[in-house]
């Protein structure tokens, strides 16, 4: 190991005193605010130039002006989703201007204000673009000094491609600095959720309109599966006829699971004063996503029919209305390895995730059952097309009248919905039963505000011939 004149290592050397924050300033959280907070943008008019790339796309670079033309110029790199005009990016245009120097921001790829053309991004190992604009700037000032500053993602794109180019890379840039660079990338993700799902995007081969080109679910997934090595799960949209045939081909394309369901397209209401959506912008609202818990029952049939298809056979991530721990269980009896939970946080906060994990923990222990993987799936050999039903066995609804509050809604349902076969009792307020007439439809037990346990219950009668439903018109072919 070299050391220098002191017996010191170049780490050593360099190595940063602690950090001390000043005491007005002292937390991270308070650090990241104050710079927000306190920071006064510098006024710096920036002049746009656009150059064009060899694949047929620009690059938007913004140059300060310019001290002096034989000063340094010095190449801005923005962080991720940021841009050349960005409140750090122009105080640093300021630090170089107040040194003398002059500085360039190149805004990465659809980060202008304009997208770009082809369908090309930026990322942290991204460094042609960096190259091709280091080598216009070098043919367009001559023999003057270029330097290079990256922030965050452009600190990546810097090192990388100080890297790649060893040597060389002293010939093109003079000085060369990164500030607040991510070094573990990998460490930020432990999986990838790929959004084939969302419905608020308009543009082709987007959102929820990959998940109905299955070509591009499987294409996109491909693209994802060669460039990672971490698990990847393709998220598809329940908007659609048949959930297994965007997840037949995001398997086709290397998807390690299949999470479901984004949000359902849906239309909230109309304001009648002035016929607007509700939930607009300025008056304009679109056929959007629709989440909590009235999708639970749509998310709980898209878990169910992948998990059903045995060709399909990959891990599944439960989402749509989960709120409780009952809900929680429900996916995974139905076929869900894990969950997600948007609307339920939203509405009620993180702490309902500390619920629904000590209730589901309570159901094991209640179960006897050791481990949450044990339940996944088990409800759905329960789970069957409607002809399979057993209508050979008949039965009745059976009430427990000592607990009728005497609402009236199982005679009104049954009246005008099903079998007819209650009359109302005025004098007791309760209904009265003709068992022989009930269709054993269970309607009623869906509107009758006594549950837990239900007031109305089925009742299996052995022998009870089949009631044909009474119709007002014969059936015609
Ligand atoms: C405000 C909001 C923002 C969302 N943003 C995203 C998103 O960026 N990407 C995504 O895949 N799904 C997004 N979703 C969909 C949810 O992740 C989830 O799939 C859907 O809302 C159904 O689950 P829930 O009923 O628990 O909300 C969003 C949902 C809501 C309500
Ligand atoms: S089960 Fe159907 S037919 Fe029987 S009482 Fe209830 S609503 Fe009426
Ligand atoms: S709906 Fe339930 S509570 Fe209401 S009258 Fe019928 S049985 Fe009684």
């Amino acid at each position: 190991m070299n050391r220098d004149f002191r017996g010191k290592t170049l780490a050593e050397e360099y190595r940063q005193p602690p950090f001390t924050p000043p005491w007005w300033l002292s937390g991270p959280h308070a650090q990241t605010m104050g710079g927000k907070l306190f920071r006064r943008d510098p006024d710096i008019s920036l002049q746009r130039s656009r150059i064009d790339t060899p694949d047929g796309d620009f690059l938007d670079l913004d140059f300060t002006p310019d001290p002096d033309p034989t000063s340094p110029l010095i190449l801005l790199l923005h962080g991720l989703e940021g841009s050349s005009r960005r409140a750090y990016m122009l105080t640093a245009y300021a630090a170089m201007l107040a040194h003398g120097m002059a500085a360039v921001g190149l805004n990465f790829r659809s980060c202008s204000g304009e997208p770009n053309r082809t369908a090309r991004l930026y990322h942290s190992g991204e460094t042609e673009d960096m190259g091709f604009v280091l080598k216009t700037l070098s043919e367009r000032f001559p023999g003057r000094p270029l330097g290079a500053l990256g922030f965050s993602l452009g600190g990546n794109v810097l090192l990388k491609s100080l890297g790649e180019s060893g040597e060389e890379a002293s010939t093109a840039l003079q000085a060369a600095a990164a500030i607040s660079v991510p070094y573990d990338l990998a460490a930020g993700a432990d999986m990838l959720e790929l959004n084939f799902s969302c419905p608020h995007m308009t543009v082709e081969g987007s959102g929820m309109k990959v998940s109905h080109a299955f070509a591009l679910v499987e294409e996109f997934t491909e693209i994802v599966r060669e460039a990672v090595s971490i698990p990847i799960i393709a998220k598809l949209t329940p908007n659609i006829t048949d959930i297994n045939e965007p997840a037949a081909h995001a398997k086709s394309g290397g998807a390690d699971a299949i999470s479901t369901i984004n949000t359902v397209s849906g239309l909230i209401g109309i304001s009648l004063d002035d016929n607007t959506p509700l939930l607009n912008i300025f008056g304009k609202g679109a056929m959007s996503g629709f989440s909590g818990p009235a999708i639970k029952p749509i998310g709980l049939r898209c878990i169910a029919q992948l998990a059903q298809n045995e060709e399909l056979a990959l891990p599944l991530s439960g989402i749509g209305g989960i709120e409780t721990w009952v809900d929680a269980i429900e996916y995974m009896l139905c076929g869900a390895a894990t969950l997600q939970i948007t609307t339920g946080v939203i509405h009620y906060g993180y702490r309902i995730i500390e619920d629904i994990l000590e209730g589901m923990a309570y159901y094991l222990e209640d179960q006897k059952v050791d481990s949450l993987s044990q339940i996944v799936g088990k409800a759905l050999p329960n789970i069957v097309p409607t002809d399979e039903f057993d209508l050979s066995r008949q039965g009745v609804a059976q009430y427990d009248l000592d607990r009728c509050v005497g609402c009236g809604q199982c005679y009104i349902v049954c009246q005008d919905a099903a079998g007819q076969c209650l009359s109302w009792d005025d004098a007791n307020r309760r209904p009265v039963m003709d068992e022989g007439k009930c269709l054993s439809c269970m309607i009623c037990s869906f509107v009758c505000p006594i549950g837990d346990p239900p007031l109305i219950n089925y009742k299996e009668v052995k022998n009870k011939p089949e009631v044909i439903p009474m119709r007002s018109a014969p059936c015609r072919g």
